[in-house]
């Protein structure tokens, strides 16, 4: 079977794995040597190689999966997929090359108004979030840069001011920085 499975014990450090349904030999993880050599990194790691331009991070903790956060997930990768717009395998349809990133994220807090979704690095998080908006959110951010205002609701760095809060209404572009 393949899969990991970590024989560290709670509050302790994980040092290192185990093939699940091998027993031995275990894999060190501390002895595992760190590769230095760029092209190495970039055959294993294709996204970074990738004209990325934007993450959408999609919040798929016990609350926002509540509200089917899944289901907002792939509304992301099904737009962006009909635009070629998407990063991924080939092999699963998804573009090399594609500048979207789209994964999942754990809770950051808008549990009570989920579903939360990120775009970075323009530092925004949107609340609650269904399906049936991200064409919106595709459309207007995405493609145009246009802050959809009535999901935002944090750009992050923020100070935690009102002031720093969208406005609950509108579309429009927002200089952030103004
Ligand atoms: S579960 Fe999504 S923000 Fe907490």
């Amino acid at each position: 079977m393949v899969g990991y499975r970590s024989t560290g014990e709670a509050g302790t450090s994980i040092d290192c794995v185990t093939i699940v349904g091998q027993t031995s030999p275990a894999i060190p993880m501390a002895n595992k040597e760190v590769i230095t050599d760029r092209k190495t990194l970039e055959t294993l790691a294709p996204v970074t190689t990738a004209p990325i331009r934007l993450h959408v991070f999609v919040c798929t903790g016990k609350s926002c999966s509540a509200v089917d956060s899944a289901e907002v997930k792939s509304a992301f990768e099904r737009e962006l997929l009909s635009r070629n717009m998407l990063f991924g395998k080939e092999k699963k349809g998804k573009n090399p090359k594609g500048s979207v990133l789209v994964t999942e994220c754990a809770s950051v807090g808008f549990c009570a108004i989920g579903a939360a979704v990120m775009i970075y690095p323009d530092g925004i998080w949107y609340a609650q979030v269904r399906a049936a908006d991200v064409p919106e959110l595709v459309e207007e951010h995405i493609l145009n840069g246009r802050v959809v205002r009535r999901l935002a609701l944090l750009k992050v760095p923020c100070a935690g001011r009102e002031a720093d809060l969208p406005a609950a209404t509108g579309g429009e572009s927002v200089n952030w920085e103004a």
